[in-house]
């Protein structure tokens, strides 16, 4: 019994293995009939908007076999003064996983891992969205063959997705990951710190700026989220300046001409992306979305069976 709070949770080998596990999923188009997850009973809390994790980790759920409880924000008794601890406490009596999206500090979710019943995982907190870079590497991998020595390019605002996908990339070889952020939206120090850290140790190279000049040749992918992120507004009124020239377009294919798009969705066509990208060749946002249910998939396996072995279970059916 395992919890994904943090993209930290995962030792390198969990993190391949999850990666790769995925990746399987996506190029079989499911688990072959295996159901892993039989007699399990997944929470799925989601206490804000969604659509692709929320019906990723439920359709994923299903397909492996487990049942689903599914709450929105507002139905449970935490809206009526419960304490988060009696809640943790209560659900992990009844269900074997919580999936949830706090959009809040992390913490909350530590304090529902801290029993040896249930399962958690994050769906997205304030600081960090692990089971989306899951998913990004998921994608990666299955376009490329290999995530070590990719190189990437990454626009818009440091936020949870940048975060998370810093922590997970940079822990493989020789990988190359810029982050462009508008001044004053970059990624946390902490973040930071911690990815310059992995880079280095694994022969990569990891940096950022916050400007749009002079920007990397021949990468491999670039990656852009919506400069809006879930659970979060920006006090200045004038952020929009700040994040205009950070708009991907076409231009940025200029000198990474084989570069793949990524985008983890929802998108503002004509905001952080032009709808000529997102909807081009080279844009792989819709796979990347379909790969969330099959990473969702992995993450649920992982969490539950512990590390599984690309061959295990998926195709043994066929
Ligand atoms: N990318 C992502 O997390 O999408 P949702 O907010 O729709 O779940």
């Amino acid at each position: 019994m395992r919890h994904l709070i943090s993209i930290d949770d995962l030792t390198d080998e969990d993190l391949r293995a999850v990666v790769a596990r995925g990746a399987l999923f996506s190029a079989e188009g499911g688990p072959a009939g295996a159901r892993p997850l039989e007699g399990d009973i997944a929470g799925i809390y989601f206490r804000r908007t969604s659509t692709r994790t929320r019906t990723a980790f439920s359709a994923g759920a299903l397909r492996l076999g487990a049942q689903i409880v599914s709450y929105g924000d507002g139905d449970l008794q935490l809206n009526t003064g419960e304490t988060s601890e009696d809640t943790g406490r209560v659900m992990s009596r009844m269900l074997d996983v919580l999936v949830a999206r706090t959009a809040d500090d992390p913490a909350e979710l530590r304090a529902w891992a801290a029993q040896r019943r249930m399962s958690v995982i994050n769906a997205m907190s304030a600081d960090e969205h692990p089971t989306q870079a899951l998913t990004d590497l998921t994608t990666l991998l299955g376009r490329f063959g290999r995530l070590e020595g990719l190189r990437v390019l990454y626009v818009g605002e440091g936020n949870n997705t940048a975060s998370a996908l810093a922590l997970a990339l940079t822990r493989f070889p020789g990988v190359e990951l810029e982050l462009r952020t508008p001044p004053g939206y970059g990624l946390a120090d902490r973040f930071l710190t911690r990815a310059a850290e992995q880079a280095a140790r694994h022969g990569g190279r990891f940096a950022e700026r916050h400007d749009m000049a002079a920007l990397p040749p021949d990468q491999d992918a670039v990656y852009t989220t919506r400069w809006q992120t879930t659970g979060t507004n920006k006090p200045d009124p004038h952020w929009r300046d700040l994040f205009a020239p950070f708009q991907v377009g076409e231009a940025l294919w200029e000198d990474s001409p084989k570069a793949v798009f990524l985008h983890d969705l929802p998108a503002h066509r004509g905001e952080e992306v032009t709808a000529d990208v997102l909807d081009g060749p080279a844009s792989l946002a819709f796979q990347q979305a379909e790969n969330k249910m099959h990473s969702a998939m992995a993450v649920l396996e992982w969490c539950r069976r512990g590390p599984t072995g690309p061959a295990d279970g998926a195709g043994r059916s066929r």
